[in-house]
């Protein structure tokens, strides 16, 4: 094993000179899209089961495979190094990873150097026991999925009934200070209807809000089509009784922002099928083995983990990202069209925390 993956976690910031961030040799891929934000998985392993997600006996990678806390914050190192200043740490469920809030703590020490935002995506089970930390790290906001308020629903969904967790999770996010916002699947027959409600519970608690087109990403023994709930759709069904108006508020995510006059709230559409967003796409993900996903939507992958275990560990990311660079797809190719259709993608969402 190399130095950079057998040293500690640092305790110091280890800031890289912002002369040399990204500045040398910026993430552009090949239709000009510059790459500031990375979402890193840092375990496949989830408390949940939700059924858009996973199948009810997922089978996990073994511990082995999964890169260490030190290897992780060499590999963030290496992308912010060229120039990514936007770090989303993503599952399976982060939390449930132990002793995550140390990798938390050691990226949070760049924040306001060479690093300008560190967040999380969470299912909320574990917020409660570690918001204050996550928020005493440097961690400002945090987006929760919530996609039903109905405690039999969500049990249903998730296969576990972790409702009232998550609620408190919530709450006590927002008792520390971080800002929330709250995914939420649109699925057909199962949320649709209570959209409204979750919606305009949002935002009497001061959160965003963001809906989510179900994605065909891994079998989940259901047909996906019957899941699908096309946004568009709710968009017109929620202007029949509120004023939406368009706004140019802007995460550096996909979403697309409206205001409600009604609920003086965000709300933000992630449609991936109705109104594609892949020109603007500013972002690559990695697994928890370290293996680079250029697009959500597609198998081409990029094996990072080999790299940072090689023995010139720093030459050998760089062209790995070059490589990742040079075949990141134009768009994905998601098609919500056809019944018994396999997959898309054969991963599954778990894999690469979306
Ligand atoms: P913000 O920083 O709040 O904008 O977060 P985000 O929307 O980037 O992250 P989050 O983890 O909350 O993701 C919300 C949804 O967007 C998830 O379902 C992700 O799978 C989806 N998503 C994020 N990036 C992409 C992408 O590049 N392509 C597609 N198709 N979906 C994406
Ligand atoms: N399609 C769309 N969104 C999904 N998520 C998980 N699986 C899917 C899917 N197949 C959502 C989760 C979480 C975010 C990371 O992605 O609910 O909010
Ligand atoms: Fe777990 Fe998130 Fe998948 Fe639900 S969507 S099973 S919370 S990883």
């Amino acid at each position: 094993m190399n130095d950079a993956v057998r040293a500690p976690l640092p305790r110091q910031p280890q800031p890289i000179p912002l002369a040399q961030a990204g500045a040398a040799r910026p993430l552009i891929d090949a239709f000009q899209r510059r790459i500031t934000y990375l979402r890193l998985s840092v375990t496949d392993r989830c408390d949940l089961r939700c059924s858009y997600c996973m199948p009810e006996r997922m089978r996990f990678l073994p511990k082995k495979e999964v890169l260490s806390l030190e290897e992780l914050y060499a590999l963030a190192t290496g992308f912010i190094a060229r120039g990514v200043t936007k770090i989303r740490i993503t599952g399976g469920e982060p939390l449930v990873r132990r002793d995550i809030i140390d990798l938390f703590s050691a990226l949070g020490r760049r924040l306001g150097h060479d690093l300008a935002e560190l967040t999380l995506t969470t299912n909320g089970t574990q917020l409660a026991t570690h918001a204050e930390a996550l928020a005493k790290a440097g961690v400002r906001r945090v987006n929760v999925s919530l996609d039903t308020r109905d405690r039999a629903k969500f049990a249903a969904l998730t296969r576990r009934d972790s409702l009232p967790q998550v609620l408190e999770g919530i709450a006590a996010a927002k008792a520390a200070g971080l800002k929330v916002k709250l995914n939420v699947v649109a699925l057909k027959g199962v949320n649709q209807d209570e959209l409204p409600d979750l919606i305009a519970w949002g935002h009497s608690q001061g959160h965003d809000v963001t809906l989510i087109e179900v994605m065909p990403l891994g079998d989940v023994e259901q047909e996906r089509l019957d899941q699908y709930l096309p946004l568009d759709e709710v968009r017109r069904s929620l202007e029949a009784c509120w004023t939406l108006k368009d706004i140019a508020y802007a995460t550096g995510g996909p979403a697309r922002y409206v205001e409600i006059a009604e609920t003086g709230g965000r709300l933000g559409f992630i449609t991936p099928h109705t109104g594609n967003f892949c020109s603007g796409c500013n972002r690559l993900r990695v697994t928890a083995t370290g293996q680079l996903y250029p697009c959500l939507g597609r198998g081409e992958r990029v094996d990072l983990r080999a790299a940072l275990r090689s023995e010139a560990p720093e030459a050998n990311l760089a062209a790995a990202l070059d490589e990742a660079l040079r075949i990141k797809p134009e768009k994905h190719h998601f098609r919500m069209d056809a019944r018994g259709a396999a997959p898309a993608v054969a991963r599954h969402m778990s894999m690469t925390g979306g």
